[in-house]
């Protein structure tokens, strides 16, 4: 377990999240018998390096920082600069001891995020199939967590000098941009719906996808507020449900005249078991069997695929074909375009 904070230390670390880095390697080093948070960790049932046991108490401890309830422990984070171990590691033995039970849910869970960031890649893939069919949209979403990727037309984007989007909206995304501009297409959202294991309600979840921001991710954090608030607005649909099961429910073979249908994921497809992988493909590609240029399908998806070294997002197409468009960061903070 101690190895498993080191080693989430060092990820962090590379990331450039030095708070966060701090964080875990204290943890690690303190977690004992002596609390109920250390004796759980330490007898941990699962796998501590694939479980993010680190992870779920960072979000946890966050969560308490953002709430207050842990003023102390609150000082030392940013934007304070970065803390002291020893005086660091004080404030966390006492959240440890005097927030067990608050803590103790968060270890429960795996991490649950909803990375904004992602739209920019997605956003370029969309007005890559729109060049071709000029068509209003129908989104899918599959493991969409609170959906907001879902509304992604609601956010204002420069995609590398292609101003698009809400240019109004309080959502700024402008990523670090190489290659060619995506084409800059008119966009409209004529319907959109969304599938999750775990859905996060954006009006009451909130807070629990902001504490797993590490706190030291201020523009994530501030793109993650400012997105939520965009959703209370206008909630996008999410249902609960395992993606496989929706996608036939909700993806109709016969052909949809006068929309371009687009089934889109981002990091999410990796988690779906192969069954249910294997149950989306073959639906998408009996819809795709019935497409035209009147009624065509799309397949967007920006995933991190074991074979490659990098995060990619494709576009398949029907009529059309399967096309790489680019690589891109995890988070969408770059996007190299090669479509
Ligand atoms: C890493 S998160 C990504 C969320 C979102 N797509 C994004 O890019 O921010 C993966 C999501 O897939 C969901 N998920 C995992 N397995 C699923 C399944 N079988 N069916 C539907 N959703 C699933 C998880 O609940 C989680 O919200």
């Amino acid at each position: 377990m101690r190895r498993a904070f080191e080693l989430q230390a060092e990820w962090c670390d590379r990331l450039g999240s030095s708070f966060t880095a701090r964080l875990c390697r204290v943890l690690g080093e303190l977690i004992d018998g002596g609390t109920a948070i250390g004796r759980r960790l330490l007898a941990w049932p699962g796998d501590p390096e694939k479980d993010a046991p680190a992870l779920r108490l960072c979000g946890g401890l966050h969560f308490l920082v953002r709430a207050g309830i842990v003023p102390e422990l609150g000082l030392l984070y940013p934007p304070a600069p970065l803390p002291d171990r020893a005086v660091l590691a004080e404030a966390l033995q006492r959240a440890l001891a005097e927030q067990g039970e608050r803590l103790d849910s968060w270890l429960d869970q795996p991490p649950q995020t909803n990375e904004i960031g992602r739209s920019a890649p997605l956003m370029g893939g969309l007005l890559s199939a729109l060049a071709h069919f000029g068509l209003p949209l129908r989104l899918l979403e599959l493991g969409a967590s609170a959906g907001l990727n879902l509304q992604l037309d609601r956010y204002a984007y420069d995609l590398g000098g292609t101003l698009v989007g809400d240019q109004a909206s309080p959502v700024r995304i402008r990523p670090t941009w190489t290659g060619a501009p995506p084409p800059a297409t008119a966009i409209a959202v004529t319907a959109r719906a969304g599938v999750d294991l775990s859905p996060v309600d954006p009006t009451t979840g909130g807070e629990r996808l902001l504490a797993y921001v590490w706190p030291d991710q201020q523009d994530r954090l501030s793109a993650l507020t400012a997105a939520l608030e965009v959703a209370r607005h206008d909630r996008p649909p999410v249902e609960q449900g395992d993606a496989a099961l929706w996608i036939e429910q909700n993806l109709e073979a016969a052909p949809e005249p006068g929309c371009l249908r687009v089934v889109l994921h981002s990091v999410a497809f990796v988690y779906f078991p192969p069954e249910s992988q294997a149950r989306i493909v073959a639906r998408l590609e009996a819809a795709g069997r019935q497409a035209s240029v009147e009624a065509p399908v799309a397949w967007l998806r920006m995933e991190k695929m074991p074979e490659e070294p990098e995060f990619s997002l494709r576009l398949r197409t029907w009529p059309g074909e399967d096309r790489l468009l680019a690589w891109t960061h995890p988070h969408g903070a770059w996007v190299k375009w090669l479509g």
